[in-house]
């Protein structure tokens, strides 16, 4: 059982069996807007130990751009939790390769659409900032869709510096690239 302290925060956890119930209500919440559509809902809920044993090894299963043609880079994922409830998720990439340098990024994140506009966005990406620095990441790219005002508000109030846009290509959109200091 997730322990239960006095007082209940949001904290960042790595991914475990707890928030097995709440991970598959929000899965189904990001699918609705094609986020992680590449995730097999009904294999993740058969096998969530083994779903989450991959996770915590950093399979990379939530971040497949082309493994074909991508040098691959160590990975963290780390979910927002309170309770048992699963809120958002967070990737940390240890370092770029040329892709994560244009557009991924070191970091990127996403709060559960019904869990989203009361300030957990801010509250992950002030807790990614530490994590990040104890994986020896001690300034963050951070990339987002230009349209993406929410992105830009909570990576700007994060601390966030404005660095550059790149182009849309055939295969990937716009991102806005900003630089974060991790180490404070
Ligand atoms: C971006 C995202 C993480 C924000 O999560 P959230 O929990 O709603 O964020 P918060 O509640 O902490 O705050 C969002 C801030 O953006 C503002 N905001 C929200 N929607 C907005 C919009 N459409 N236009 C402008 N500002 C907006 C909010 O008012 C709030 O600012 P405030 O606290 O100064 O009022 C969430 O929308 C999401 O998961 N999106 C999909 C994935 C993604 O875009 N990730 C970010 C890029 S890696």
């Amino acid at each position: 059982m997730v322990y239960r302290g006095p007082m209940s925060a949001s904290k960042l956890a790595r991914p475990a069996l707890d928030y097995k119930d709440s991970f598959l209500a929000a899965l189904a919440e990001f699918r609705a807007e094609s986020l992680y559509d590449f995730v097999d809902v009904a294999e993740t809920s058969k096998d969530f130990k083994g779903f989450v044993d991959r996770l915590n090894a950093g399979a990379r299963l939530l971040h497949h751009p082309a493994p074909d043609w991508l040098e691959p880079v160590p990975e963290t994922l780390l979910w927002l939790v309170k309770d048992e409830d699963f809120i958002g998720t967070l990737h940390i990439r240890h370092r770029l390769n040329w892709h994560l340098e244009r557009w991924g990024g070191h970091m990127n994140f996403a709060i559960r659409p019904s869990w989203r506009g009361k300030g957990f966005g801010k509250k992950l990406l002030r807790k990614a900032l530490p994590a990040a620095a104890a994986l020896g990441v001690e300034r963050a790219l951070l990339t987002v869709r230009p349209g993406n005002a929410a992105g830009i508000h909570v990576i700007e109030d994060c601390g966030g510096v404005f660095a550059d846009e790149t182009d849309a290509t055939e295969r990937f959109p716009a991102r806005r690239r900003y630089w974060i200091e991790c180490v404070r």
